[in-house]
């Protein structure tokens, strides 16, 4: 890797909408550069030796959270795990507390999900070390939206003027979907969502995004889509009918693919639900990103934390 010397100016990383163009172009090249090393027989460099990572999640993760921490790693930081049902938050002490005894023991990044929006902000604006968002309650998910881009940049060769991407599914509750629209648009892609009106956001007039109701003529002339994760809870709130019909009219399958641009890919943030979501075919098929994507993941969250952890050094050397 070539030396160079890089001016990182955020503590921290609470949502994309902080993040200028050159800052994403410097995250997009520095995972470029560490994809490399995910690739290698030995998968460990010693960038990060001696800095340490907390990973903070009160909420479940599978992705998110094993990939910081093999991010972490692979940069041979020391990495520590902290979840709710395993922390004195079961025993009512406050997010605050939680947050300042993390900081006494001097890491250098905390990675912290939440249900709540505005719990990384909230630690962010009391801890002097670095806060990543690894998603918090429906606001933001600032990793996956860059993880996703870096995907699309690699799937489009770095060319996102002009490129159109749709977003399916349950859009008002989705902190994906917000953060990659945010993100996507500035970059020049052009946004689409479909979804039932009850899972549209009252705002979404106020967004950068054409809404169509219909996913066969959503999906036409689209160069991705991106697949939403239902949750199942929102049919006992009342926002769908039943499950069948959701799946009827928004469940994407290889048939609507056929609409979309030739050699169009599909994405989905995970956990998937197989049949709801979007078809097993589909999942499983050379059209899917949803593998790569967390390959992806991995590159980006090594970029974020070797960024973050070394800000304050004299230089940082890749
Ligand atoms: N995409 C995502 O955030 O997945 P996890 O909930 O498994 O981390």
């Amino acid at each position: 890797m070539n030396e160079t010397h890089i001016l990182w100016p955020h503590k921290d990383l609470l949502d994309v909408d902080q993040l200028s163009r050159q800052d994403v172009a410097i995250l997009l090249e520095q995972a470029a550069n560490f994809q490399e090393i995910n690739q290698r027989p030995v998968k460990k460099v010693p960038i990060l030796r001696g800095k340490s990572v907390v990973l903070f999640f009160a909420e479940p993760s599978t992705r998110t959270k094993t990939s910081f921490d093999v991010a972490g790693k692979r940069l041979s930081a020391d990495t520590f795990s902290l979840g709710k049902g395993d922390s004195s938050l079961t025993k009512g002490e406050s997010l605050k507390d939680t947050s300042l005894t993390l900081q006494a023991m001097a890491p250098d990044v905390i990675v912290i999900r939440h249900s709540s929006s505005g719990a990384a902000q909230f630690l962010a604006e009391r801890l002097d070390c670095g806060v990543v968002n690894a998603g918090d309650g429906w606001h933001a998910h600032p990793t996956q939206a860059l993880l996703d881009c870096f995907s699309l940049c690699q799937t489009w060769g770095g060319n996102f003027a002009g490129k159109t991407l749709l977003i399916v599914g349950d859009i008002s509750h989705s902190r994906v979907a917000r953060s990659n629209i945010t993100l996507l648009s500035r970059l020049g892609v052009r946004l689409r969502v479909c979804a039932p009106r009850t899972l549209l956001p009252t705002a979404i007039k106020s967004w950068p995004v054409e809404v169509c109701d219909n996913l066969n003529n959503a999906v036409r002339d689209v160069d991705a889509v991106m697949c939403l994760r239902l949750q199942l809870e929102r049919q006992q709130a009342g926002l769908l009918p039943n499950l069948a019909e959701y799946a009827r009219r928004f469940c994407l399958g290889p048939r609507h693919m056929e609409l979309a641009k030739t050699g169009a890919k599909v994405l989905h943030p995970g956990p998937i639900n197989r049949g709801l979501d979007l078809s097993s075919a589909l999942a499983d098929s050379p059209q899917s990103l949803i593998l790569d994507q967390v390959a992806s993941g991995v590159s980006m969250r090594m970029a974020i934390l070797f960024l973050m952890a070394t800000r304050n050094d004299m230089g940082a050397a890749v």
